[in-house]
């Protein structure tokens, strides 16, 4: 292949499972146990640039303005590795990310990074990926982000193998008005990264095996309740599955949480304002930040509410965003 110089940017955005992945059954090609379902979100991307040059003698990478080194590094040398391999070429490359996340939102993402850095670099190295196979290669970086390939409500199908698990929009057109309120109570970095996480509750929680079976089934429910337009039944699937998710962390040996007192207080509010007719749901992910789900009529209650907790820089209204898109 010839490569042309010129870097090759692209622009990926987070988002947030409302169906957990929580377990590899291949931790190498990252192939889950479970099928998961998510929601792209609008405002927090990353955006990253790539260049595969002959004349460099190692892969260069600046993440946010600052040159990356270590285990950082590696990660993202070890994904460079996979499109050379699948290109066919051996130059090394040139990777410059920005995160585009509110001041202390704790919310960067995997997801986005490895979305945005599939499809720069499989473009810089010639390649012409499908969307099913860019989602596909940006599995190979972080599991969700194979979902951030697609805007919208989007469905990662856990597959067999490399071959067949990957991330598609949802055929079901339904509940178009959905807000995403993020909170930060913590911007720290987390304790337990998601793959460590992941492998203690699939080896040593109990409960592992019940959470594949349970999981499908809130998957099945969730795009019925999506198809009907039912906020409610969404609103409670989602998190009743972030907590079965949980389950597995506090059933594990030894035992972890990612929550913490601010995450619970939170979660109570949360209860408290459904309570009173205010229609809001939480979800958490592998940390102790809070995503709350509402529809546009309750969202201004919701976010006062929050911010008499929080203040106003650590709450964020989002919504559904876009695909994964070239500059
Ligand atoms: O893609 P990872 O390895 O960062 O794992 C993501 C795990 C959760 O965010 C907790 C759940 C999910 O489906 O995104």
């Amino acid at each position: 292949t010839t490569l042309s110089n010129d870097p090759v940017r692209a622009l990926a955005h987070t988002n947030i499972a409302l169906i957990k992945y929580w377990g590899k059954k291949d931790e190498q090609l990252i192939i889950p146990y479970t099928s998961s379902l998510s929601l792209t979100l609008d405002q927090f991307y990353t955006e990253t640039s790539v260049r595969f040059d002959q004349s460099l003698s190692a892969d260069k990478v600046e993440i946010d303005g600052a040159a990356v080194s270590g285990k950082s590094w590696q990660r993202v040398h070890d994904f460079l590795t996979v499109v050379r391999q699948l290109a066919g070429i051996n130059a090394a490359a040139e990777v410059i990310s920005l995160n585009h996340v509110p001041i202390a939102a704790g919310l960067a993402s995997s997801a986005s990074a490895f979305a945005a850095l599939a499809a720069a670099a499989s473009r810089a190295a010639g390649l012409q990926l499908a969307s099913k196979d860019l989602s596909r290669l940006a599995r190979r970086g972080s599991g969700s982000a194979c979902r951030s390939i697609f805007g919208g409500f989007v469905e990662w199908q856990r597959g067999h193998d490399d071959t067949d698990s990957y991330a598609s929009p949802l055929q079901q057109t339904g509940l178009k008005d959905i807000s995403v309120i993020a909170l930060t109570v913590e911007s720290k970095p987390k304790s337990i990264s998601s793959r460590e996480g992941m492998n203690r509750s699939v080896t040593t929680s109990p409960y592992y095996p019940t959470w594949v079976n349970v999981a499908q089934n809130d998957l099945v429910d969730i795009k019925l309740a999506i198809a009907a337009n039912d906020f409610t039944k969404f609103g409670t699937i989602s998190e009743l599955n972030a907590m079965r998710m949980h389950a597995l962390t506090l059933s594990a040996a030894p035992d972890f949480m990612y929550f913490n007192g601010e995450t619970l207080t939170a979660m109570n509010l949360v209860k408290r304002l459904r309570h009173q007719g205010i229609e809001c749901y939480y979800t958490i992910d592998a940390g102790p930040n809070v995503k709350v789900i509402c529809q546009q009529a309750n969202k201004p209650q919701i976010v006062d509410a929050f911010t008499k907790l929080l203040g106003p820089k650590r709450v964020t209204t989002l919504k559904a965003g876009p695909g994964v898109q070239y500059l």
